[in-house]
């Protein structure tokens, strides 16, 4: 074990410590080293952000040169030409028949809060009746600052911070929209928006499509905004640019982050449909959010690149072929009776685990099987009675096969540990 260090690592005891083996100090391509001189295939493109790889020269060489050449710029009140760009790539790219203005934040977390503030701004100085209430599905995971923290659907220990639920309600988000529906009759007059991540990434389940259906048709009926959370499906990820894109209409704001510069940079941006951005233009209502390092010029620099590499690679035609590949590769384990079932979608996949009796895997037993995975020498991610694939759209044949050698071993190993 290494001495402790001042690190406190996020989401575990403050005086954990860690073998050298645990231990990253460099990652490149699609590999992580580790302090004992080890290797591991990364197939989580890093917290699902690094989907270019690792060290992506055009990406590198972008942050470098907007660093170089204009160091930082603020969006405080006044616009600088990287920031202008940037935005402008992005509505093309998502479409400007879609959203019409861009704001800049730092995280996915931190848009959230930002999307949850301009929807009660919205009906705060727009609407007839100020609309406050904000919901969420239940096992969504929308961030930990104190908005995308309430929003979030899981049990994240909210009731210790004191996070304000008042404004938050939570429904079902496998029933097709029925719970949705009954909330909606009952406070849909001070619903201001609903909150989905078109594919949660808690155990990779998509929304079905009855379900968007029923989630489009109630905004029609009862007026609320919908905000999509695409932090982690945007930009391929799921076969699509935007998993939203296969929706009937558009959301009226999309949050994407993660991807959005690779990982180079702490970004995420609000896309802001016609709707919302013109009650704001004509109202000339100011929207009081700001954050010191958003939309810096290495950011838009990222952001810039990035887009140009999806667009040179072909993002929709590369993502839909290493999809259908993961998918045999699944199959083939469920097959063995390894994997109880694949949720997801493109390459965003959840594999259910379950004991030889049945039962569905444990958190604890998850993450024995994860580090059995990564002893074997590849990372995947824990999900609830889960683990989930989500590789770096470059992986190779030869990567996945070697995905599919450390996961079975990996489960022979907890299998032989358990019998
Ligand atoms: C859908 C979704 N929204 C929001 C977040 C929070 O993003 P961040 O960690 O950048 O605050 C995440 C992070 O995993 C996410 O997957």
């Amino acid at each position: 074990m290494s001495a402790p260090h001042a690190l406190w690592t996020s989401l575990l005891p403050a005086d954990t410590v860690f073998p050298p083996s645990r231990v990253a100090v460099a990652a490149r391509g699609h590999r992580i080293t580790y302090a004992d001189g080890r290797t591991r295939l990364c197939a989580t493109s890093g917290l699902w952000n690094v989907p270019l790889g690792f060290g992506h020269p055009a990406i590198t060489e972008a942050v470098a040169g907007a660093t170089r050449d204009a160091s930082y710029l603020s969006l405080f009140r006044a616009p600088h030409r990287y920031a202008e760009e940037a935005a402008d790539a992005l509505i093309a790219l998502a479409g400007p028949d879609r959203y019409r203005r861009v704001l800049f934040s730092t995280s996915g977390g931190a848009a959230n809060d930002a999307a949850m503030k301009l929807a009660r701004q919205y009906w705060a100085q727009g609407g007839s009746a100020p609309r406050s209430l904000i919901v969420g599905l239940r096992g969504s995971y929308h961030g930990t600052m104190y908005g995308s923290h309430v929003l979030s659907g899981d049990d994240l220990a909210q009731s210790v911070y004191g996070v304000d639920r008042r404004a938050v309600r939570h429904v079902a988000p496998d029933d097709d929209g029925d719970d949705l529906a009954l909330l909606l009759e009952r406070e849909g007059a001070r619903v201001a928006a609903v909150v989905v991540e078109p594919v949660r990434g808690s155990g990779a389940h998509a929304l079905s499509d009855e379900f968007v259906r029923r989630l489009l048709e109630l905004r029609e009926q009862h007026g609320f905004l919908i905000v999509a959370d695409e932090v982690a499906t945007g930009f391929g990820r799921t076969g699509t640019m935007f998993a939203t894109d296969r929706w009937a209409a558009a959301p009226d704001v999309l949050l994407l982050s993660k991807a959005l510069t690779n990982g180079a940079m702490g970004a995420a941006v609000l896309l802001v449909g016609a709707r919302v951005a013109s009650a704001f233009v004509e109202g000339g209502w100011t929207f009081v959010h700001g954050e010191t390092q958003a939309g810096t010029p290495a950011c838009a620099a990222a952001v810039l690149a990035v887009i140009d590499e999806l667009r040179r690679m072909d993002v929709e035609a590369t993502t839909q072929a290493l999809g259908l590949e993961l998918h045999r590769l699944a199959t083939a384990w469920k097959d063995d009776g390894i994997v109880s079932g694949i949720t997801g979608r493109g390459c965003f996949l959840g594999l259910g685990l379950r004991h030889p009796d049945g039962r569905a895997l444990s958190g604890p037993d998850v993450q024995d099987v994860v580090s059995a995975v990564a002893d074997h020498g590849v990372i995947v991610h824990p999900g609830p009675s889960a683990f989930e694939l989500i590789p770096a759209y470059g992986f190779t044949a030869g990567e996945l096969a070697e995905t599919d050698r450390a996961v079975r071993a990996g489960l022979a190993q907890v299998r032989e540990a358990s019998a």
